[in-house]
């Protein structure tokens, strides 16, 4: 990579980790990136990356994209810790569940700020990051890019409402597909499939339909409708998930992580107001 500019990242727990990783993975100069952590060990760890490791969250915020990586409830603090710190043309990057842009922005006093939410398959480079920016410059939408594509697929938002659906949908979304794939398990235990073929083709069934899916043109449902023959099997499984209210279930799941990401983002708001 030919650019220049430089990236740090405020509380580098887990998901910094991951974005550091990926980025140097992907060719993104280490003497580039600078991370934040409060204590010195976790610093030295991270300086095996050939970055620039802190304990001051002020140097790392000295950087031409500023990730802020804490977790929600320590972010009131971060932020009056950084304000009138930041350099004018920084652009700030967070990923921290349910703080709105608004917010951010009036607690930094720094407007331009970028609003991001990776999930858990950005360990492995699978992730999914929805992101949004308003009124973002062509570079600043290029560097944003940069950073969460390392971890993934990223799509950007005009709505920063789609970033708290999505906090639901595909941030919340690995550990509801693993409650699924757990509860697939126990079924298969209960008909009495070996446990080691049971993981094997309960993942493989999962990846392969999702591969399916993401292959065809056609609607989900018919794809149900061409593995369902009348009187067979398949009919049998899905009319009990019906009588179990499995779609009603699902959607009150989802709903109520949406709630909460609401719910966070104005608590964080009333925090940030009052401090
Ligand atoms: N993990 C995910 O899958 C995921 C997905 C989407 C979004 N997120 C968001 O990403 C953010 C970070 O999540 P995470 O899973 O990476 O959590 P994490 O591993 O706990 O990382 C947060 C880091 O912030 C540090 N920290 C605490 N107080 C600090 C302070 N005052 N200044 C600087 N650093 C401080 C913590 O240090 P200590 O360890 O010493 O407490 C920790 O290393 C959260 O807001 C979360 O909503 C996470």
């Amino acid at each position: 990579m030919n650019d220049t500019w430089t990236i740090g990242f405020v509380g580098t727990g887990v998901m910094a980790e991951t974005m550091i990783a990926g980025l140097c993975d992907n060719g993104f100069s280490p003497g580039r990136i600078t991370a934040s952590h409060r204590r010195e060990e976790r610093c030295v760890a991270l300086r095996a990356y050939g970055i620039s490791a802190c304990v001051d969250n002020r140097e790392a915020a000295l950087a031409d994209v500023v990730v802020l990586a804490v977790k929600p409830q320590t972010l009131a603090g971060v932020l009056a810790e950084l304000r009138g710190q930041l350099r004018p043309e920084a652009l700030v990057l967070s990923i921290v569940a349910g703080a709105r842009v608004r917010a951010i922005a009036e607690a930094l006093g720094h407007t331009r700020v970028v609003r991001a939410m990776p999930n858990l398959p950005c360990r492995i480079r699978q992730g999914m990051t929805v992101w949004h920016g308003k009124d973002l410059a062509e570079a600043d939408g290029a560097r944003v890019r940069t950073v969460l594509s390392s971890m993934g697929a990223e799509i950007e938002v005009d709505d920063e409402g789609h970033v708290d659906r999505a906090t639901a949908v595909s941030g919340t979304g690995p550990a509801i597909v693993a409650h699924f794939v757990k509860a697939f398990l126990e079924a298969a235990a209960y008909i009495g499939e070996p446990r080691g073929v049971a993981r094997e083709t309960v993942l493989a069934t999962l990846s392969g339909t999702v591969e399916l899916l993401r292959q065809s043109d056609a609607h989900v449902a018919e794809l149900i409708d061409e593995v369902t023959s009348p009187g067979g099997t398949t009919s049998r499984a899905l009319q009990v998930l019906k009588n179990g209210r499995f779609s009603a279930v699902l959607t009150e799941s989802v709903d109520a992580a949406y709630q909460r990401t609401v719910e966070l983002g104005d608590q964080l708001e009333t925090k940030l107001k009052s401090s």
